[in-house]
C-alpha cells in the first residue's frame, strides 16, 4: 500500500479499535440539531413577555427559570437573537453560565440538572450564532465586549465558539455530558450552516475543531456524530478547508480513518442520515488529487460493492454522489 500512497507514508489504515455504542435514547429538551429545518411558527405577539424574561436573565435568582423559558420560546420569536445581543450584560451572563461549568468537566461531575441549565444557555447562544445580523458579531465577540468592558475585561480574547471547546473535549459517556457535547456542536453547526460561511470556516480552521469533531464522530451518540460530520463536511466543502485537510498525510489519514470506521459501523447500524454525510465527505475529498490517489487504496469496500444499495434505494442524490465518487477514483 505504501507505493500507492501519494503522501509517501505507510498504509492508510490501522485496525480501528471497536467503537463504543451510541447512547440508546436522546436526552430531553434537545435543541434542534442544525441540519433539521427550523420550524418557525407564527410570530408570537409576546414581546413584553420576552423582554421581561431577558431582564430576568440578569438576576442570578431568576436566571435559571428564564433560561428555560427563553430557550423554549426561541423558535417563536424571530428577533430574540437581536434582543439578546443588544441587551446590556446578557452575553456576559450567558458566557458566565458556560464558564461556571468548567470546574465540573474534569473529573467529570456534571449532573443532569446542571447540564440542562447550561444547555439552555447554549440554546440561546445558538440562536445568536444563527441570526443573520448577529453571527459575525458572535464570531468576533467584540462589540458587546467593548460596550460592556468594565465588567467583562477578563473575556478579552472572546472568540465565543472557543468557550465551547472544553465541552467538546469531554469524553464522559454519561447523559449530561453527551447532551452538553451535542448542544455545543449545535452552536458550531449553526455557524457553519450559513450560506456565506467563509469567515466562519477560516476561523474554525485556526482552532482545533477538526480533531474534536473527529473524536465525536468515533465515540459520540448517533445524533452527535451526525452534527460533528455535518461540521466536517461544511469545512471540506470550503476550498481552503479541503486544501487544509489534504495538506498533510497526518490530517488526511486522521479524517480518512474515522470515515472508514464509520462506514464499517454503518453496515451494522444502517443509519442512513450518517451515510449520506459520509458519502458527501468522501466525494469532496476526491476533488483533491492527492487525496483521490490515496482513496483509490483506502476507500472502504462497503462503499464499492453495493452493500448500501438497499439502504440508499430511494435516495437518488446520495446514489449519484457515490457513483461520481467511484468514477473519480477510476479516472486516471
Ligand atoms: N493541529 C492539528 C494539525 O494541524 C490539527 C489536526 C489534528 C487536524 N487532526 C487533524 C487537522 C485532522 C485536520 C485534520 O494537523
Amino acid at each position: 500500500m505504501s507505493q500507492l500512497n501519494p503522501y509517501g507514508r505507510g498504509g492508510l489504515y490501522s485496525d480501528g479499535t471497536p467503537l463504543s455504542a451510541p447512547l440508546a435514547h436522546p436526552v430531553p429538551h434537545q435543541p434542534p440539531p442544525p441540519f433539521l429545518p427550523n420550524n418557525n411558527g407564527p410570530l408570537l405577539q409576546e414581546d413584553g413577555k420576552i423582554y421581561s424574561l431577558v431582564i430576568e436573565l440578569m438576576d442570578p435568582n431568576t436566571r435559571e427559570a428564564a433560561l428555560l423559558e427563553l430557550s423554549k420560546k426561541r423558535e417563536q420569536y424571530d428577533d430574540l437573537a437581536l434582543v439578546l445581543w443588544h441587551s446590556f450584560g446578557i452575553m456576559p451572563a450567558l458566557l458566565q453560565e458556560i464558564v461556571s461549568v468548567y470546574p465540573l468537566l474534569s473529573p467529570p461531575n456534571l449532573t443532569a440538572h446542571v447540564s440542562n441549565r447550561v444547555c439552555n444557555a447554549l440554546a440561546l447562544l445558538q440562536c445568536v450564532a444563527s441570526h443573520q445580523e448577529t453571527r459575525q458579531l458572535f464570531l468576533n465577540g467584540m462589540s458587546w465586549f467593548i460596550r460592556d468592558l468594565a465588567y467583562t475585561y477578563q473575556l478579552l480574547a472572546a472568540h465565543i465558539p472557543l468557550f465551547l471547546y472544553p465541552f467538546l473535549n469531554t469524553t464522559s459517556k454519561t447523559r449530561p455530558f453527551e447532551y452538553l457535547r451535542l448542544t455545543s456542536l449545535g452552536v458550531i453547526g449553526a455557524l457553519v450552516k450559513q450560506n456565506d460561511n467563509t469567515t466562519v470556516i477560516h476561523f474554525l480552521l485556526s482552532t482545533e475543531i477538526i480533531p474534536l469533531c473527529l473524536r465525536i464522530m468515533e465515540t459520540g451518540s448517533e445524533l452527535s456524530k451526525t452534527v460533528a460530520i455535518f461540521i466536517v463536511q461544511k469545512i471540506l466543502l470550503d476550498e481552503t478547508g479541503l486544501t487544509y485537510i489534504c495538506h498533510t498525510y497526518e490530517r488526511f489519514y486522521a479524517v480518512g480513518t474515522v470515515l472508514s470506521n464509520m462506514v464499517n459501523q454503518l453496515v451494522e447500524t444502517q443509519a442512513v442520515r450518517l451515510l449520506k454525510h459520509v458519502v458527501r465527505c468522501y466525494l469532496r475529498l476526491s476533488d483533491n488529487l492527492r487525496a483521490r490517489e490515496a482513496l483509490r487504496a483506502c476507500l472502504p469496500d462497503p462503499l464499492r460493492d453495493n452493500t448500501f444499495s438497499v439502504l440508499l434505494k430511494g435516495d437518488m442524490v446520495t446514489k449519484r454522489c457515490l457513483t461520481t465518487l467511484l468514477n473519480n477514483l477510476n479516472e486516471p
